[in-house]
């Protein structure tokens, strides 16, 4: 009996180096493995683009540097305190760490700031999707009662004209007859925010480097195919392109323990307090997931500390499925080669006018 085993075990190992030395060899197999990977990678998801500047609005220098210093301005809030920087901070990947961000006279809003990295390629921006672009939706913070506080576009006009912005509109739009306006602020500072891509090892993958990703989040990447995250998260920001319900299985705060958005118990209803349609309740913009892994806490009411627990959370509520530990730590390393080096510009905070006398 025991010779026979030797012998049967003798055999599978001169059969299995045969085998090796006709077929191919471990490392190109493996290649072709990564090679089927990031062509279906491809059919998901695409690279950031060089550039998001809309058609027929150059991104000049002095117009994203008009942006940049208007992005950190604070003297043109109501408290003279607050800027988008405050909430859009580059210390902490161009969102603010908090469940919930903190407006004018400490008002708190019923949502968390999202980064404002590679948000100009969103279909639209906030949960709701009610503003269309990054211009509209930096026009429309500037009159909004929790975020600038201002009661009029004149009011904002005289403050920019006041702190000494004249010349560097003047320089960022030449050929207007008014260059200091709401328009060209929220042009401007769109501009800027056009320019804040963040390619991440990711991209190096789906351009065919397959040694960007390492071994795990290849495998995360493979499982969030398979398990339908890509259904949602798709495209060159993963996410951010459609909307979609949020807790399909079952109500989303039961999982994430989120806390009523009104006195009456009731919880945020996504697109439907934009739109009014019943259709729309707990419909939220799909959010994109390129640096997920640096901006907690998670979802739109910040009500998930760690990235682990919101991977676990989103397969439970948008799929009904139970991941493994080994799941999740192999989603979230995918998730984590989808974080890009802070935009250098970003980075640096600028310098600001000084008022004339
Ligand atoms: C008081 C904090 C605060 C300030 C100041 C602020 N934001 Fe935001 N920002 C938020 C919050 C909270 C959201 C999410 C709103 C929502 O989805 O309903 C948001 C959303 C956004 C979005 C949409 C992101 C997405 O993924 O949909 C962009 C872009 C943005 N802000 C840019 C700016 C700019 C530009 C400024 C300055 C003009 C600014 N923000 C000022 C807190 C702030
Ligand atoms: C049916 C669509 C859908 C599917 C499938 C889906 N998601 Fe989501 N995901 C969403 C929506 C909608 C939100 C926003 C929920 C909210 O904040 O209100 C979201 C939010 C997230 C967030 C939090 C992002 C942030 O910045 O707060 C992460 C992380 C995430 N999803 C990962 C995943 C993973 C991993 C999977 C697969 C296990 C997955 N999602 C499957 C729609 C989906």
């Amino acid at each position: 009996m025991k010779n026979s085993k030797l012998w049967l075990a003798g055999v599978s190992a001169v059969s299995l180096s045969t085998l090796f030395a006709l077929s191919v060899p471990l490392t190109a197999l493996s290649d072709n493995n990564d090679k089927v990977l990031i062509d279906k990678a491809n059919t998901l998801f695409k690279p950031l683009p060089a550039s998001s500047a809309l058609e027929n609005t150059d991104l000049t220098p002095n117009r994203v540097a008009l942006g940049k210093a208007l992005f950190f301005e604070t003297r043109v809030s109501s408290d003279g305190r607050l800027g988008c920087a405050t909430c859009h901070n580059p210390a902490f990947y161009g969102g603010d760490s908090l469940a919930l961000s903190v407006g004018i006279h400490g008002k708190v809003l019923p949502r968390n700031a999202p980064t404002v990295f590679n948000t100009s390629l969103l279909m639209a921006q906030h949960y709701g999707g009610n503003r269309a672009t990054v211009e509209e939706q930096a026009f429309k913070s500037l009159l909004s009662p929790l975020a600038y506080g201002n009661t009029s576009n004149e009011q904002v006009e005289t403050k920019l004209t006041k702190l000494g912005y004249l010349p560097l509109f003047k320089a960022a739009y030449p050929a207007d007859e008014k260059p200091v306006s709401v328009e060209n602020w929220s042009k401007a500072i769109g501009a800027f925010e056009r320019t804040l891509l963040t390619p991440s090892p990711f991209d190096k993958f789906l351009k065919g480097d397959a040694q960007a990703l390492s071994k795990n989040a290849k495998l995360g990447l493979e499982k969030f195919i398979n398990t339908g995250c890509s259904g949602c998260h798709n495209g060159a920001t993963v996410g951010g392109q459609s909307y979609q319900k949020f807790g399909i299985t079952q109500d989303y705060w039961k999982v994430t323990g989120s806390t009523p958005k009104d006195a009456l118990g009731g919880y945020d209803k996504g697109r439907f307090h934009d739109t009014k349609n019943e259709a729309d309740a707990f419909m939220f913009k799909v959010p994109q997931l390129r640096n997920v892994a640096m901006t907690p806490p998670y979802f739109h009411d910040g009500s998930v500390d760690t990235l682990p627990q919101a991977v676990r959370v989103m397969a439970q509520l948008q799929l009904g499925k139970q991941l493994s530990d080994e799941d999740v730590m192999q989603i979230v390393s995918f998730l984590e080669s989808l974080t890009g080096d802070i935009p250098a510009d970003f980075a640096k905070v600028p310098r600001l006018p000084v008022a004339p006398h």
